[in-house]
Formats: C-alpha cells, sequence, structure tokens
C-alpha cells in the first residue's frame, strides 16, 4: 500500500513554494509529481521587504503575511494533487516547512520564525498537516538547523562511499555521511544562491543569472574575494547556521562602497560566485571527514558556472547531483520536510544532536488534524 505525504518548501531565495508528493511506505522516497509554486509577485514584494527590513514590518502586517502565505501553501497543496490525479483523503499528511522570517539562533533568546499558518492548510486540505519544525530544536538548544540531515542519512548514505550531501538553495548546507553511519555531521556553509541572485538582480530584469553565463564572463577579484572570505561566520565552527541576517546585498554593498567601488559590476557577480565555491569546498576540508563523492542538489545545481568551479576545487571527489542517486535536485528539500511529517507522526526524532547543537533528539514539529474523514 502506498503512503502518500506531501512536502512543502520555501527557501531563502524566496523564488516559490517547492511542493513534492512522494510515496514513503518504503525505504527508498518515490516522487510522484512535483512543482513549485511561484509566489504572486506582491506577496514575493512583501517577503522580500519583510525579511531585508524586519524593522519597518509591523505586527499587524507580520499577521496578515503569515494568513496569506498559509493561504498560498494551501493553495500549492492542493493544485499538487489535482495534477497528481489523486483524493485529498489519500493522502497522509503534509509537511509544511513555512517561509522563514527570521532566523536567530545565536540570539538571546534563540528564535527562528517561519510564516504560512499551518490551520489554514488543514483546513483548506483537510489533510493533517506538521509545521514549526524549527522551534522543538532551539528548545532543546540547538540551532534549529539544518533539519535535512536525518532525511539525507536515511536516503543517501551509503555504506561503501563516504558522502557529502550538499544543498544549493539561498543558503548552502553540507550533510557528511561517513560510512560507518555514525556522528554524521552537518551545517549552513554560508550564502548560496542569495547573493548571487541579489547582485544579478540590482542590474537586470530577470531573477538569477541563467546559467551562471553572466558570472562566467566576468574576471575573479582576488582582493575582494579575499575581504568577503574574512566574514566570520566562515571559520566559525559548527554547528551553526545562518540566513539575510548575516549575507544580504547590504553587507555586501558597505564592503564595496569601502574599497571595491570601481570594480566592473559583472567581476562582483564572478567574485560572489567564487565566494560561494570556496566556502563550501573550504569547509568541507576544515570542518569535514574526507569524502569521495559530493551529491549537490538546490536551484544552484542550475548554475553552471558555480557546479564547474565546485569540481576544480574539489579535483579528488566526484560531484555529480543526486539525480543519479534517485531524486531530482529541485525537490530534496521538500521531499525531505515529507518525511520530516511521517517522522513526527511516527513518535520519531527528526533533529540530529550533534548537527544542531541540541542536547538531546527530539520530535519536531505541531500537529494540525485534519478533517475526520466520513467512511
Ligand atoms: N537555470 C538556473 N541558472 C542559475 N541559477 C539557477 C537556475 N535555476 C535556479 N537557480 C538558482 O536557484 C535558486 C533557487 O534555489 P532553491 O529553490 O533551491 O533555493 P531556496 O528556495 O532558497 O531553497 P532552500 O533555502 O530551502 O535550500 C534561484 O534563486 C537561483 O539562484
Ligand atoms: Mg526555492
Amino acid at each position: 500500500m502506498p503512503e502518500y505525504y506531501l512536502g512543502l518548501m520555501s527557501g531563502t531565495s524566496i523564488d516559490g513554494i517547492d511542493a513534492a508528493l512522494v510515496d514513503l511506505s518504503n525505504d527508498v522516497p518515490v516522487l510522484l509529481t512535483a512543482h513549485t509554486h511561484p509566489w504572486p509577485a506582491q506577496l514575493h514584494d512583501r517577503i522580500l521587504e519583510t525579511v531585508t527590513d524586519p524593522q519597518s514590518v509591523s505586527l499587524q502586517d507580520a499577521g496578515a503575511l503569515d494568513a496569506e502565505l498559509g493561504e498560498q501553501f494551501a493553495d500549492a497543496a492542493l493544485d499538487l494533487i489535482a495534477n497528481a490525479g489523486l483524493k485529498t483523503r489519500q493522502i497522509t499528511a503534509i509537511g509544511s516547512h513555512g517561509q522563514t522570517l527570521f532566523h536567530a539562533p545565536e540570539g538571546h533568546p534563540a528564535f527562528s520564525m517561519q510564516a504560512g499558518d499551518a490551520n489554514r492548510i488543514a483546513e483548506r486540505t483537510g489533510i493533517t498537516t506538521v509545521a514549526d519544525f524549527r522551534r522543538r530544536d532551539i528548545a532543546a538548544g540547538g540551532q534549529g538547523a539544518p533539519l535535512v540531515p536525518a532525511f539525507h542519512q536515511a536516503v543517501f548514505h551509503d555504506p561503501s562511499t563516504p558522502r557529502a550531501i550538499l544543498n544549493i538553495g539561498g543558503m548552502a548546507n553540507l550533510t557528511l555521511l561517513p560510512v560507518d553511519n555514525k556522528a554524521i555531521t552537518g551545517f549552513d556553509t554560508g550564502p548560496g544562491n542569495v547573493l548571487l541572485d541579489a547582485w544579478y538582480r540590482k542590474h537586470h530584469r530577470d531573477n538569477y543569472d541563467q546559467s551562471g553565463a553572466w558570472a562566467r564572463s566576468g574576471d575573479l577579484d582576488e582582493s575582494l574575494l579575499e575581504r568577503l572570505m574574512e566574514h566570520p561566520y566562515f571559520s566559525q565552527p559548527p554547528p551553526k547556521s545562518t540566513g539575510r541576517e548575516q549575507f544580504c546585498l547590504r553587507w555586501l554593498e558597505e564592503l564595496l562602497q569601502e574599497e571595491h567601488h570601481t570594480l566592473p559590476d559583472v567581476d562582483v557577480q564572478r567574485t560572489l560566485t567564487e565566494m560561494t565555491a570556496r566556502s563550501i569546498t573550504g569547509s568541507l576540508e576544515q570542518f569535514g571527514q574526507p569524502v569521495t563523492q559530493v551529491l549537490v542538489c538546490g536551484g544552484g545545481v542550475h548554475n553552471d558556472f558555480l557546479m564547474q568551479r565546485l569540481a576544480a576545487l574539489l579535483p579528488e571527489q566526484q560531484v555529480e547531483t543526486t539525480e543519479k542517486h534517485g531524486l531530482h535536485p529541485n525537490w530534496v528539500e521538500a521531499v525531505a520536510f515529507a518525511w520530516l511529517a511521517k517522522q513526527t507522526l511516527e513518535g520519531k526524532a527528526g533533529n540530529v544532536p550533534h548537527v544542531t547543537g541540541a542536547n538531546r533528539a527530539v520530535i519536531l514539529g505541531a500537529i494540525y488534524p485534519g478533517r475526520i474523514q466520513q467512511t
């Protein structure tokens, strides 16, 4: 019997809601169908404004945004179920990550805030919905992130090959899976696409640098690269996680203002790509165990130039996408939250304490019951 779960994820890139419908009845998840539900332009702009300038947003604005995002997550789920030709009652549960509005894992107190009212998802779909995954880990002393390593371990561990799973979304995160399946590590390496997108958008009409072509045509500026790599996050040992709070256009622009204001825009894009690549490979070297394969997922796999730089910086490793290993790179995160919802409903832990820094393994999330089915 299949067991259908639906995962909903909207990451720091704010490009849209990734929705994935998956059969989790076996150890290997089987992806049925997936799509990206784009944010309506006005909602995209409000999310962006909220995350880049949180001071400008009132409590009323934040409450309204939470409700409206909840409706969008529900739409994304319902569209996907209809596309798959299934009925809502055939879906066991939805796992919804929500949209991060603020991530402050080092704050006093630490917190992480995701919007997208799960009451609305459960009410509109009638499907039991698990959401608010990060805060239980934070309550147990963790960073609340990254939460995907347990899923990576369940799906991508190989007893004969030490692997790293690299997700390049708005931020980039690594999971290291040693062959003995013990002591897995994982952390955010720093920005993935977020600064590449922000800089590109400032100079072009499009949302991102298609295949990294613009970056490829620029020249690397070693002195800017050195200044970028001085960001203290890069040398901080794990457990660690990050977001737009630390890596935003303002940080880049201030740095450019100081000493690089004459640099051509295209060279900045080239250099930002190098920063993403080197912060990933550098932290793999500095904080990881040796691996022979790096499996890449997230939107960054479509940036050919970034992938080429990663492969060049990792000559000893096989760098390939997760597609070769059974899961299309666009949907790994959404499938992970479907899987985490199953963990929660089965009373199983979803965090890896060694990864997040939590003092124990905890069951993540809050459960919003679906409608009782009439038999
Ligand atoms: N064809 C492409 N060429 C270059 N970059 C691309 C392409 N397609 C996607 N991207 C990049 O991938 C990004 C979206 O990636 P993704 O959806 O994985 O990030 P995310 O939503 O921030 O996810 P998360 O934070 O959960 O990992 C885009 O903003 C863009 O930078
Ligand atoms: Mg996305």
